[in-house]
This record gives structure tokens, sequence and C-alpha cells, in this order.
């Protein structure tokens, strides 16, 4: 499956050790690292949540025609959904009209374009995004929470952060095992495989360029 993992490896092991080096460059980015060292504003959290609408809106809106569908459908679970959250966090970021002239940037507009497009047309490209995002928000959102409520005074788990806390979600460990599983046992050969850890990159590439998009204009460091 992939170059550097023995046979027999589980899948969820797979896709963690190929994304390792791509997640440590994520979590290390400038951007990041400046908005949860508490060196940026509430207007570069507010304009980091207004990409994430645009994403979730993608993998969510997606989510619908896949619900039947043998390999994606197992992951699709209404605990995960986030569009509802990101629109309360941004009613109280930005005010009720939140929406009005809101666009993408460019780079966001891209992954959600990419993810759309899995979703229409390559069901086990999706799980790959669906991974990277739900994964990653159950796993190190919980990090982001904590920072952006003592940087921003947001109250805890409250508007602002909304989109960190997942109600239905009470045991996020024993969630993320059972997640692990559907990944150990998805609905794909060892080719189709290898093509969900390249759509893994992929999207954490995506996500990547998100925050260099955004690092540009916020430029703290630089
Ligand atoms: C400052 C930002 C970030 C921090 C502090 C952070 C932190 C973490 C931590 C602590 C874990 C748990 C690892 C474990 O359970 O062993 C994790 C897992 C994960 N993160 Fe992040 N992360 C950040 C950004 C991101 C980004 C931008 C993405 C991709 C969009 C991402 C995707 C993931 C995924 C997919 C996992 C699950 C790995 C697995 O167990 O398969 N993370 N993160």
């Amino acid at each position: 499956m992939d170059a550097t993992a023995p046979t027999g490896t589980p899948f969820s092991t797979v896709i963690r050790v190929a994304s390792h080096a791509q997640h440590t460059e994520a979590e290390t980015s400038t951007f990041m690292s400046d908005l949860l060292g508490g060196r940026l504003g509430l207007d570069a959290y507010a304009r980091y949540t207004e990409q994430l609408w645009f994403v979730y809106r993608a993998l969510e809106v997606g989510a619908e025609s896949l619900r039947d569908d043998p390999v994606a459908g197992p992951f699709i679970q209404p605990a995960l959904m986030r569009t509802a959250e990101l629109e309360r966090d941004l009613g109280h970021l930005r005010g009720a009209d939140w929406q009005s002239g809101l666009a993408p940037l460019p780079a966001t507009a891209a992954y959600a374009a990419r993810v759309m497009e899995c979703a229409r047309g390559w069901p086990a490209g999706y799980v790959a995004h669906h991974y990277t995002r739900y994964l990653g928000d159950l796993s190190g959102g919980q990090i982001i929470r904590d920072k952006a409520e003592r940087a921003w005074g947001f109250a805890r788990k409250g508007d602002g952060v909304r989109f960190y806390v997942f109600e239905q979600i009470p045991n996020p460990a024993a969630f993320k095992r059972r997640y692990r599983e559907l990944l150990d046992a998805v609905n794909a050969d060892d080719l189709e495989k290898q093509r969900i850890v390249d759509e893994c990159r992929r999207a954490f590439e995506h996500n990547g360029a998100v925050f260099r998009e955004l690092g540009a204009l916020f430029p703290l460091s630089a």
C-alpha cells in the first residue's frame, strides 16, 4: 500500500503516518503559530473561521448525497456536522449580517471545489477529506479552542468556539477509536487505499495553502 508501511499495517495507521510530516508543517505554520501564540487580533481568527465555513459547507452539503454510499456512507454522522456551529460562531464574531459580502480566499475556493468534486464523483476521495478535517478537529481542535478562549476571551465552549465543541460526542477518544476502525474496514482495495492516502496529502496541502494566504493577510512574523 504505502511504500513505508509494512504489509498488514492497519489503514488508520498508514494514513496517520503518511500525513505526519504535513501535520507538523500545518501545526507550525506561521499563521497558526502567530494565531495560537496570541499574536494576532480577533479579525485574523474571524477570517480563519470564515474560511472554515466554506470548507465545511462543501464537506456537509456533499455529505447529503453520500449517506448510502458503500465507501463514504459509514463515515457520515450527524454528530460531526459543523456548519450550524460555524454559523453561530460567525454571527458572534461578525454580527448578524456576517454573510454579506463574504467571499472565500482563492486557496479556500480551490479546497472547497476539490471537496465537492470528490463528493460528486469519488466517494473514497471524499473519505480522505473527511478524515483530514474531522479527526483533526476532534484532536488538535481542542487545543485550538483552549487557546482561542484565552486569547480572545470567549466563554468556555461558548459562541466563538462552538466549532470546536462536539456536543453529541461526549467521549472523543472512544469516537476516534471507532472512527479508526471504520478506516481500517474501508470498502476499498489496496490501490484505492493508496489513492485515499494521496488525497489526504492533497487535503493537507489545501490546508497549508489556506494558511499561507491567511499568513500573507496577517503578516506579523514577517
Ligand atoms: C495548531 C494546529 C494543530 C494542532 C495543535 C494539532 C494537534 C493535534 C493533536 C494533538 C492530535 C492528536 C494526535 C493523536 O491523537 O495521537 C492531532 C491529530 C490530528 N490532526 Fe491536528 N493539529 C493541528 C492542526 C491540524 C490541521 C491544520 C489539520 C488538517 C487540516 C490536522 C489534522 C489532524 C488529523 C487528521 C489528526 C488525526 C491523526 C490520526 O490519529 O489519524 N491538524 N492534531
